[in-house]
């Protein structure tokens, strides 16, 4: 079947497209895009009216946790997937902190028979670094990898041991497998559950020293240096980690790094109040911090913003702020935080902010998304750039709604997603737009 999405603002990061034009699909691919109605649509194309609308490669999220299995009343397969979709997210690289974990090849085969069977967006299996998450004994990466997934971690804690993760790095180099480690000093962080400085200390909140985090990237961007293997940073919070990322990289070593959404638009302020919402792993940190992270997403320090998508109960987020789960659920306002920190204050274009949840994750994934380059998978998000919104939990798919943000005002709202050329979300108003 041939599909035209008409009459749009095309923004391809991967070829620098940023112009109105119709986009071409056939049978699931990107067949081409052409200048406003320079080809008509035939009697049996389905078109698509995306007049006012940008029309992009579907986002790619490289850190989800999808909790399925062992944590269904927080987020299954089929739910996190679905909010993914109503993100503008086509593909999602999922966490492997599940129970038990994803360490082994049966646990990989179920996720993604689950994902086939159940999910509306593409997910990408994260393996384990070590069995168990223990931190004592590598996985069998060969036959992960060999499996599908994408890359190895033990997010949500690290791989303390230094001689441990070398070997990690120079396993899974062979294999070209990239390594994420949850960059923390358990030893320095301790039971800090805030950004250590001024805040914490007026709430009485243990603190995590920005050198608890910055240890582990320094100790893994030299580890990386040794071996020439590739690691990957995750959810990059504090200024001090964006240097040693940004010194590194003048170095040539092979190392990549993303950022979240919630450290690009909160600062420790918002501590304040004890909201259990803003507890995350790493805390984020103060405006020094932030102003560095969006510097570094500008000048390419940070190659991708990633949602790090926690989901969780409200009655794991409903006690004391030091006993509660860290994590904030970040699928369904991850595009609208980036135009609203980032695009409409000037600081990054769209083309270039859209670079970051698409291309950027993708090649660092090494896999064949975010872009609109004829012949790659129909994956499309369509949505107003300029629609203003207040962010409403009522409204999400995600099973759990444990957000800091519920009630702002943002900007962007996904009109439509597209997987493979196929509809896996509409928004209402929207749906007359489609002709079936
Ligand atoms: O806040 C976080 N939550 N940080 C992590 O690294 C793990 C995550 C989770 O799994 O809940």
């Amino acid at each position: 079947m041939k599909q035209v999405i008409k009459g749009g603002r095309i923004l391809d990061p991967a070829s620098g497209h940023d112009a109105a034009g119709d986009l071409w699909l056939q049978d699931g691919k990107i067949l081409e895009f052409t200048k406003p109605g320079a080809k008509r649509p035939g009697q049996n194309d389905r078109v698509l009216d995306a007049a006012g609308l940008a029309v992009a490669p579907g986002l790619v999220d490289m850190h989800v946790h999808l909790r399925e299995p062992g944590a269904e009343y927080k987020e299954t397969i089929a739910s996190g997937t679905r909010a993914a979709a109503a993100g503008g997210f086509t593909s999602v690289a999922c966490m492997p902190n599940t129970t038990p974990p994803i360490d082994n090849l049966a646990m990989v085969e179920l996720i993604l028979s689950k994902a086939k069977s159940q999910g509306v967006v593409n997910v990408y299996p994260i393996a384990c670094i070590t069995q168990g998450r223990e931190g004592r004994q590598l996985t069998e990466m060969g036959e992960l990898k060999a499996a599908g997934v994408v890359a190895v971690s033990d997010d949500g804690d690290p791989v303390s041991s230094p001689i441990l993760m070398r070997s990690a790095l120079q396993y899974a180099g062979m294999l070209d497998l990239l390594v994420i480690n949850h960059a923390e000093d358990k030893v320095l962080s301790g039971k800090g559950v805030a950004h250590s400085g001024f805040m914490a200390m007026k709430l009485g909140l243990a603190g995590v020293p920005p050198s608890a985090l910055e240890i582990m990237i320094a100790r893994d961007v030299i580890l990386a240096a040794e071996t020439g293997s590739r690691a990957h940073i995750p959810h990059v919070s504090t200024a001090g980690g964006v240097n040693i990322i940004r010194q590194a990289k003048a170095r040539g070593i092979p190392v990549t790094a993303e950022t979240a959404p919630h450290y690009l638009v909160l600062t420790d302020d918002c501590l304040q109040g004890y909201d259990t919402n803003v507890r995350v792993s790493p805390p984020i940190g103060d405006t020094a911090d932030q102003a560095a992270l969006i510097e570094g997403l500008q000048d390419g320090t940070l190659d991708a913003i990633a949602t790090d998508h926690a989901p969780h109960s409200r009655r794991e987020k409903e006690m004391e702020f030091a006993l509660a789960a860290p994590g904030i659920c970040g699928l369904e306002t991850a595009l609208s935080l980036v135009l609203t920190a980032l695009v409409e204050s000037k600081k990054l274009s769209l083309l270039e902010a859209l670079r970051r949840l698409t291309l950027n994750p993708a090649q660092i994934l090494k896999i064949p998304k975010g872009t609109l380059a004829p012949g790659a998978d129909a994956d499309v998000v369509i949505f107003d750039p300029n629609a203003d919104r207040t962010v409403q939990t009522s409204e999400f798919r995600s099973q759990s709604d444990n957000t800091p943000f519920a009630g702002w005002q943002v900007k962007g709202q996904v009109a439509a997603t597209l997987v493979a050329g196929k509809v896996v979300h509409v928004l209402d108003p929207y749906q007359e737009k489609i002709n079936e």
